[in-house]
């Protein structure tokens, strides 16, 4: 089906998922089929990137959040992370001015401490440039997992604590909502995972607690705006219940 027909589908389905997040998966493996090098995958995924935008901003997603680099993906061979960070400097570079015209506000999750200083520099470009955008946030997830991120919002909890700014029975969902890098956004009504693997891998793992799973078998570098649209429409179909029962 082509992609204005898909698109004309989701329309009509209505209940457009606020907040879509991406594992971005399978750039090894695409490069592997090619005989090329891995770096060679991770290049190509840029394509996809832009292709997930532009579909979230034509389907009217607000939210898009693509896992990038994970904390783990610092154990990989000191080349291929060399060459990871190079390709987020250079997505900035040959992006920023794009998503900027169409509205897209970006935001850089994660532990950026860890980052090299022109890998930095390049982050406070993008989000400065890009900031106030109305059409959709996309929050770029860096140096980022899921538990770290938890222990990171305890551990502000715990000295907020100790300061006498937080009492034990404070301590609730919205308060620790507040401590994570997510703050004031939706949970994920939708998180699509591609190359086929079904696991979370230490992604968002508070906040996907009723977040609808799409597998979709395409590696990442392949992933196109009718993948996006073919999993919106996957989500349409959804009966979500959280723990409740449906009426009628
Ligand atoms: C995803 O592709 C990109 C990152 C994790 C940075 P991979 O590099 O994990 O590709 P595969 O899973 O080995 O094919
Ligand atoms: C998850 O993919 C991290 C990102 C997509 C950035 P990985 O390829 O690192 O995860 P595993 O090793 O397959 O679980
Ligand atoms: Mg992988």
């Amino acid at each position: 089906m082509a992609s204005s027909e898909l698109l004309q589908k989701i329309r009509l389905n209505g209940r457009i998922p606020r907040h879509v997040a991406i594992i971005m998966d399978g750039n090894g493996r695409w490069a592997k089929q090619r005989n090329l090098p891995r770096a060679a995958g991770h290049k190509r995924g840029i394509v996809a990137v832009r292709e997930s935008v532009e579909g979230a901003l034509d389907a009217g997603i607000e939210i898009l959040t693509l896992f990038a680099f994970s904390t783990d993906n610092w154990q990989r061979p000191r080349s291929e992370v060399l060459a990871l960070m190079g390709l987020l400097r250079l997505y900035v570079s040959k992006e920023t001015q794009k998503l900027r015209e169409q509205g897209c506000e970006v935001h850089v999750l994660g532990d950026l401490d860890a980052l090299d200083a022109s890998t930095t520099k390049s982050v406070e470009f993008i989000t400065t440039e890009t900031a106030g955008g109305m059409h959709l946030r996309l929050n770029l997830m860096i140096s980022y997992c899921g538990r770290e991120e938890i222990l990171r919002a305890c551990r502000q909890m715990m000295k907020r604590a100790a300061s006498g700014d937080l009492l034990a029975e404070e301590f609730d969902e919205a308060s620790f909502e507040a401590a994570l890098f997510t703050a004031g956004l939706p949970d994920p009504d939708l998180m699509i995972r591609t190359s086929g693997e079904s696991r979370l891998s230490n992604f968002m793992l508070w906040q996907v607690a009723y977040t609808e799973l799409h597998i979709a078998s395409v590696l990442w570098p392949d992933f196109s705006r009718e993948d996006l649209f073919r999993a919106v429409l996957d989500y349409q179909e959804r009966d979500r219940r959280f723990g409740r029962v449906t009426v009628g």
